[in-house]
């Protein structure tokens, strides 16, 4: 389990500037406590309160039947979540800007509510003229476009169920998952762009689909107009398609419990998890919760710097934040291209108000130096967000005084894929901010840390996150898999759904996660397994076996070590090092390229042939190793494996 610095909690709360306060939805600590009591008292009521946030076509009259582990809520209401985000806004918001993209490139696209809405039904006429409806899942393997949330909120308009994959992961892993959910279409570009590089998609989505019987037709959008390869009996062009299709599409009511996406993540074995979410209790949380951790108005300028591949984009750059009607911004490229202060520059021209990103991001802005930042006027701030790892205070405390002059609250928002959407994080208006802490539940969230029996620990007694109630944007199951999303999560930690957290509270009951217990790791807040690594680097003819760990790292959080025994007549070197890297690339996505290949004669293991992990993290994250070696059955491994760094150094 992660260490803790105690010298944190020393650290004074930071309140919420007056100013802010005075506007906010919620203006004091005392009042979000009043809200989190009521909530706690009936959570029942609280949440048929909420549900008013959402346009139903049946109102629900139930909020949840719970059958541990599976929930189901507003059951009995139906909606449709493409007219909740888009058709009732246009009666007197269809002129409002609902997108403004930037490309890398430089390019820019804008599309009011009115247009945005014309190009959802125009895709949801062209999915069902493939053949696609309710419950077919739709593959899409897209840059960071217009296109991609269209493609979305066409599928929610007629109920089909999107899966987004990462359009950095290669075409092995782009495979696994349309297979696993069984797509029927894929949706993909010609290209993207990324520090001026063009990504080659549909090449991959080519290699992908010759493993992939189950889909149909590929539909690519051109947005690099570079030649690529093409099917004509499977392929179709976005552009040809589209403009033919009709510009009307009823939102037809759904099930409050219809599938609107399945999303992999990262799990503890080799095999990415589809996290199934569902309609009604995920749009409204996310539409609830946009509201009051952004403290969201009419006039604000919102951008998420999350890719939508990842859940953050699916709930803070579509969902909730068109749910709300506001104002998106969409950056297409990488933070650093042309030039370290693209962010800056973007927040300049478009007069951001919000800026929710990355914690590795904030880390690397910080090392790239305050001048990237203060050349731009950056006054159109009011607020600023982090989520995805840990923050240390100092990243913390840099942005908060440079990127937010002290003028913006932070909020350290802390939640998962499986979560849905955010559930433990400061109301900018209320909560006293503790650098590196997420402070504290949102109303309606049941949270604590506690031991594996599930007793509470002491403030400052490192234990596990845990949620003790459902709430409606939980992940409903592991797709194709209600086994694993019971043990998962659901069998760990008697009556309560766990985690893989680690965290502590304080005195005033603030949360302190400090990072995952299971064998999951986060580069650059990316979520990836160790095992789904060790699987890459095994399928190499050069390998024998493998074992990977994290490390820290200053930038990223997180680090990529891997310890690798070669097979019998093998000679290790540096090319082999960078081929096995590379190997690593092709199989998952530059993401989850090793930062550090080191050979090793033989693994540490014990008597039952288990490979000792703790050990190998210890040694890649301090050189040596000190705890418990009795259980290993050859302890020169270890040995050998210290010395040989040494030698490397
Ligand atoms: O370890 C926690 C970390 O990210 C994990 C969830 O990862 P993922 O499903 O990829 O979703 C990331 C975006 C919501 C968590 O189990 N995590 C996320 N936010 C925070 C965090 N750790 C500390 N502080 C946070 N604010």
């Amino acid at each position: 389990m992660a260490e803790f610095d105690p010298k944190v909690l020393a650290e004074r709360p930071i309140s919420p500037p007056a100013e802010f306060s005075r506007q906010a939805r919620v203006k004091s600590l005392d009042e979000y406590r009043r809200l989190y009591q009521r909530a706690v008292d009936d959570p029942e009521s609280y949440w048929a309160e909420q549900v008013r946030l959402l346009d139903w076509a049946v109102p629900p009259t139930r909020v949840l039947e719970w059958n541990p582990p599976f929930a189901r809520w507003f059951y009995d209401g139906k909606l449709n979540v493409a007219h909740n985000c888009l058709d009732r806004h246009l009666a007197d918001k269809g002129e409002k800007v609902a997108l403004l993209w930037e490309g890398e490139d430089g390019s820019q696209r804008r599309f009011t509510y009115r247009e945005l809405h014309e190009q959802v039904c125009r895709f949801a006429n062209v999915l069902k003229s493939l053949g696609i409806g309710r419950g077919d899942p739709v593959a899409l393997y897209m840059p960071l476009i217009p296109e991609l949330p269209v493609a979305m909120l066409a599928c929610a308009r007629i109920g089909a169920v999107h899966s987004v994959v990462f359009g950095g992961f290669s075409a092995p892993a782009l495979a696994d998952r349309i297979a696993d959910a069984g797509a029927r279409l894929l949706v993909t570009a010609d290209g993207g762009y990324r520090r001026g590089k063009l990504i080659a998609l549909k090449e991959a989505a080519d290699a992908a689909l010759a493993h992939c019987p189950t889909v149909e037709k590929c539909v690519v959008v051109r947005r690099t107009g570079k030649p690529i390869p093409w099917q004509p009996d499977r392929d179709l062009w976005w552009h040809e398609l589209v403009p033919r299709a009709a510009p009307h599409c009823p939102a037809e009511p759904m099930e409050a419990e219809q599938p609107l996406f399945i999303l992999y993540t990262s799990g503890t074995t080799g095999k990415p998890k589809g996290v199934l979410h569902t309609s009604g209790g995920y749009l409204l949380q996310c539409t609830w919760s946009t509201r009051l951790v952004f403290d969201l108005r009419e006039d604000d300028v919102y951008w998420c710097a999350a890719d939508i591949g990842w859940v953050t984009g699916h709930s803070y750059v579509v969902y909730g934040p068109l749910s709300n009607a506001a104002t998106v911004v969409l950056y297409e490229g990488a933070p650093d291209y042309p030039q370290r202060d693209r962010t800056w520059e973007i927040v300049e021209r478009y007069k951001v108000t919000i800026y929710y990103g990355s914690a590795t991001g904030i880390r690397s802005f910080m090392a790239w130096g305050d001048e990237w930042v203060s050349r731009h006027n950056l006054s159109s701030l009011r607020l600023l967000g982090t989520v995805g790892e840990p923050i240390n205070p100092e990243a913390w405390k840099w942005y908060h005084r440079v990127v937010g002059k002290g003028r913006c609250p932070v909020v350290d928002t802390w939640w998962q894929t499986e979560t849905g959407s955010i559930l433990i994080s400061p109301l900018p208006g209320a909560t006293p901010a503790k650098p590196g802490s997420a402070t504290l539940p949102l109303p309606g969230v049941v949270a604590d840390v506690v031991t594996l029996e599930g007793k509470p620990t002491r403030p400052g007694e490192t234990g596990y996150l845990i949620i003790r109630r459902p709430w409606p944007s939980m992940l409903r199951t592991i797709f194709g898999d209600d086994e694993r999303y019971r043990r998962d999560y659901w069998g760990r930690i008697p009556g309560a759904y766990f985690t893989g957290d680690a965290a502590q509270r304080d005195d005033d009951g603030y949360f302190w996660v400090l990072g995952r217990v299971d064998d999951v790791i986060k580069v650059a807040g990316h979520r990836l397994s160790t095992m789904e690594i060790e699987s890459a680097l095994v399928s190499h003819p050069a390998v024998a076996e493998s074992a990977v760990v994290a490390r820290p790292d200053e930038i990223k959080g997180e680090a990529i070590v891997a310890f690798v025994t070669l097979r019998a007549g093998v000679s290790p070197d540096s090319d082999l090092r960078n081929r096995l890297s590379d190997h690593v690339a092709a199989m998952i996505g530059a993401i989850a390229r090793p930062a550090e290949i080191r050979f090793a004669q033989g693994l540490p293991k014990t008597r039952s042939g288990k490979i000792m992990r703790r050990l190998l993290r210890e040694l890649a994250q301090k050189g040596t190793v000190s705890g418990d070696t009795t259980t290993l059955e050859d302890l020169s491994v270890i040995e050998r494996l210290a010395q040989q760094k040494g030698e490397e150094e």
